[in-house]
């Protein structure tokens, strides 16, 4: 850790939902004990950007995860087109290559200079976690899964993002090729005795936070507790101990 993040200001808790009231109403209850909330692809293409301004609406840092894949030129406009929405963190994919990266980031800063908003950090997403090495193997890529999110984290740097998404047991690695200013976004996260669900390598906040995460993105251990609020606080509680 560099510098002192108010432990809460570290989680950001993802809405899996299509339902814009759910949403709203989650977000309103999170305000002021997490550092803001993950809206995803699900979320956007449901309900496009309205949907998303009645969520910005209750005055929480939007991590927005649309994790854009495409020509650089087309990766750029689709930035410029959510710059005003003023997104906390965007996702690209950094197989887009280093040209797409350079430009992303690029027009992530002209916008928000335009618009005389703060930048989004734009992070990368390397390999899916969803992707194995026999995934790799099928589509032509011959080195193993760490050796691949190595290099597109390095890569990453090099192009100017600001940040990667990364599983809990990959922070290690990606810090061993990145600087100290490189955020890493970890999903993944489970308090201690939370019910793991579909997640297979999970680390408590406690643990990804020691080991260099900077951002802990937490969904279902907040959003299906009886009292997401409380569930939250307990989390920040313990990362401040
Ligand atoms: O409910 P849970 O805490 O598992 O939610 C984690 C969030 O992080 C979900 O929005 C999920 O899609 C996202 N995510 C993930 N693993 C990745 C990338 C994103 O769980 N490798």
């Amino acid at each position: 850790m560099t510098s002192f993040i108010p432990p809460h200001e570290r989680i950001f808790c993802a809405l899996d939902t299509v339902d814009v009231g759910e949403a709203v109403s989650l977000a309103d209850k999170l305000r002021g004990v997490v550092g803001g909330i993950k809206l995803g692809l699900e979320f956007f293409c449901a309900n496009g950007a309205d949907g998303y301004k009645r969520v910005h609406e209750m005055g929480l840092p939007i991590f927005l995860d649309l994790k854009f894949h495409d020509i650089p030129n087309t990766v750029a406009g689709a930035i410029r087109a959510v710059a005003p929405l003023a997104p906390h963190i965007l996702t690209i994919h950094t197989q887009g290559g280093p040209e797409m990266m350079r430009r992303a980031s690029e027009t992530a800063r002209e916008e928000a200079g335009k618009l005389g908003i703060s930048p989004p950090a734009v992070v990368g997403v390397t390999i899916l976690t969803s992707l194995d090495e026999t995934d790799l193997d099928a589509i032509g890529v011959s080195d193993s899964v760490p050796g691949q999110v190595g290099r597109l984290a390095a890569l990453a740097t090099k192009c100017g993002l600001d940040g990667m998404v990364c599983s809990p047991k990959e922070i290690e690695l990606a810090r061993s090729v990145t600087n100290a200013d490189f955020k890493l976004i970890v999903p993944g996260i489970r308090p201690a005795g939370a019910a793991i669900g579909d997640q297979k390598r999970v680390m408590t906040p406690i643990e990804a936070v020691n080991a260099g995460a900077d951002v802990l993105v937490i969904g279902r251990p907040i959003t299906q507790a009886v009292d997401p609020a409380a569930a939250a606080q307990a989390i920040a509680t313990q990362l401040s101990l």
